[in-house]
């Protein structure tokens, strides 16, 4: 019988390239190689009022992206979290991210996120990067059930989640803690491996 750490060995999460035509999926870390250099895309990617309304980067500063990027390569390494940066095909400049956790390997359950930068809002764009990435995560390393959660009132993620195939499956009170705004509550959704992709 198999124990649950040979399941948990089964299921990691390898350094992949996700095509989605017009832009790609790369794994976040110090090679990543975007036009003016990875460090300043996310030193400025902090500052967009967006991300720093719902989904608070922890790049403010050089050292800090510097950090992000050591934390990516880890979580590759160890196969426990998939940082995919969302570049443009064309030319490889940043707009933005999805990314995967296992939140309990042994079972097949991760977690999904995703930003965009304000010129790649608006078209689909994290729509699709978050049906690619969880595609992958179901198809290369075994994902059972994928959860995505978003704060109650970011009202463009929750459309997103509806259109990714994520269904609404509930509101945890008091869940995630922002800093300077205490805790907050938020929507569950999540989707399941049977759930069919659409070609
Ligand atoms: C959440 C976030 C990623 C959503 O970005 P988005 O561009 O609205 O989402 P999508 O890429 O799926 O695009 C969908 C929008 O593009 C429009 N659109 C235009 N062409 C489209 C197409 N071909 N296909 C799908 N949608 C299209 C849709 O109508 C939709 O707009 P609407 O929700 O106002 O109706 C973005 O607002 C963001 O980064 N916010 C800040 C960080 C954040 O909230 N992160 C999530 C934390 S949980």
């Amino acid at each position: 019988m198999a124990t649950s750490d040979t399941i948990t060995e089964r299921r990691p999460f390898r350094p992949a390239v996700l095509d989605l035509g017009d832009a790609r999926l790369r794994p976040w870390g110090r090679a990543l190689d975007v036009p003016g250099g990875v460090v300043p895309a996310l030193v400025a990617a902090a500052a967009d009022a967006e991300l720093a309304r719902w989904n608070p980067l922890d790049t403010a500063d050089p050292a800090a992206a510097e950090a992000y990027l050591d934390r990516c390569d880890a979580g590759w390494a160890e196969g426990t979290e998939a940082a995919f940066a969302v570049t443009d095909a064309a030319d490889g400049t940043l707009l933005g991210n999805a990314f995967l956790r296992w939140t309990d390997r042994a079972d097949g359950v991760a977690m999904v996120g995703y930003w965009l930068l304000a010129a790649a809002r608006g078209r689909g764009l994290a729509t699709r990067a978050t049906l690619a990435a969880t595609r992958w995560a179901v198809e290369s390393a075994g994902a059972r059930r994928i959860e995505l959660f978003h704060a109650v009132g970011n009202d463009r993620s929750c459309r997103l989640a509806d259109r990714a195939g994520f269904p609404y499956e509930g509101t945890l009170r008091a869940s995630w803690h922002f800093e300077g705004r205490g805790y907050q509550d938020e929507h569950l959704h999540a989707r399941l491996a049977s759930d069919p992709f659409d070609e």
